[in-house]
């Protein structure tokens, strides 16, 4: 797929961003700023996004080894069948090995295969997941897990493009394009010789770096859209919409399980929303941020409110996201709050607010 196309991909396919919000209010900042762009089921539309597919379009025509690293559930995986899907190989298998799921002793069989009476319980040849993948694209998921044993078999794999089975003497050409992820930092893995260096530098010939969910805020409205329709249809809540009041929340939370944890929220909402449209009170508690019931001025229930606790409510929501934003540093959560430090400190303990506020 060329750079082109990924840019019109979504637009042909007549997806509106935005078709998915309940209501008309502008929101700076989202629905004016999205457009969306996809390559092969990666959406994005950050600057960050369009900068990768443009990498990936570039890579994808070669046999260059690429090492797609990023936090948990930022794309990863996609991102590497993206590079699979266009590149000259996309009707060759994609064969993912989850380098960290395999036991140790079976990893070796597993990706390379293994000959009959090889090992005990080796009671027929196995073909490995390279010879499987002969032509197309090996996918090695958490290459960071690899044992040093299999390193220096991953090694030699880059190197000659060959291999040996466990048990066999011979050695066979290998055509397989290698892409490797990682969440963990592979240079501190390096340093500390849990890895090899000459394997480090022979995978990261080309570096896809996957950005952070909250790196790219602006890309929430289109990635809701999208579940929307995705997920809408397969649980069977096709046409729901979000309140902006929702939009709002979700823009504010700092996703730090990323795509992955965006996907579990609006499959969550989509479940369990009584009415067609999303509201803050479906999202998960430390979500709801300032959604419109904990905003100030917001309107008085029917039946009254009891307006101590909904001042204490209010405050302990925003006292949260300050210091979850922050990571916990007091500091600057104090900062962000209008407060200094001390008075922070003493607010959360009079709140007894330890590591997790309720
Ligand atoms: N840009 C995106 N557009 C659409 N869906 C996405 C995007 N990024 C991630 N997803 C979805 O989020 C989920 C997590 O993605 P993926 O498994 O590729 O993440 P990962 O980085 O490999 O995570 P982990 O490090 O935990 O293995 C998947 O369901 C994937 O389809
Ligand atoms: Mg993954």
């Amino acid at each position: 797929m060329s750079a082109v196309e990924f840019d019109q991909e979504r637009e042909s396919a007549g997806t509106s961003v935005g078709s998915a919000y309940a209501d008309s209010e502008p929101l700076s900042g989202t629905r004016a700023l999205a457009k969306p762009r996809s390559m092969a089921g990666v959406i994005g539309n950050a600057d960050v996004l369009v900068d990768l597919f443009r990498m990936i379009d570039r890579v994808a025509d070669t046999t260059c080894t690429v090492l797609v690293t990023g936090e948990s559930g930022t794309g990863k995986e996609l991102v590497a069948k993206a590079v699979h899907e266009a590149s000259p190989r996309a009707s060759r298998p994609f064969v993912a090995v989850n380098c960290g799921a395999i036991p140790e002793a079976l990893l070796e069989s597993e990706l390379f295969g293994h000959v009959r009476g090889a090992f005990t319980g080796a009671h027929a040849t196995k073909v490995g997941r390279i010879g499987v993948c002969q032509g197309g694209t090996l996918f090695l998921d958490e290459v960071g897990e690899l044992p040093l044993s299999l390193q220096v078999k991953l090694l030699r794999l880059l190197q000659s493009h060959e291999f040996s089975p466990v048990g066999d003497s011979k050695t066979y050409k290998a055509d397989v394009r290698i892409v490797a992820a990682t969440n963990v930092d592979l240079e501190e893995a390096v340093a500390s010789g849990r890895f090899r260096e000459d394997l480090f530098y022979r995978l990261n010939v080309i570096h896809l770096q996957v950005p952070a969910l909250r790196d790219r805020r602006e890309d929430i409205p289109a990635l809701v859209d999208y579940f929307f329709e995705s997920a809408g249809k397969r649980l069977g809540r096709p046409g729901m919409a979000l309140s902006s009041d929702a939009l709002r929340a979700l823009l504010e939370w700092n996703w730090p399980g990323n795509v992955r944890e965006l996907e579990n929220t609006i499959e969550r909402a989509l479940l369990l929303a009584p009415a067609s449209i999303i509201e803050v009170r479906d999202l998960p508690t430390k979500i709801r941020g300032l959604g419109t019931e904990n905003r100030p001025g917001a309107a008085l229930p029917d039946g009254g409110v009891d307006l101590r606790n909904a001042v204490e409510q209010f405050e302990n929501n925003l006292i949260r996201q300050a210091l979850e934003r922050t990571a916990w540093n007091k500091n600057q959560a104090a900062r962000l709050l209008g407060l200094n430090r001390t008075t922070l400190v003493e607010m959360l303990k009079r709140k007894r607010m330890g590591a997790k506020v309720a």
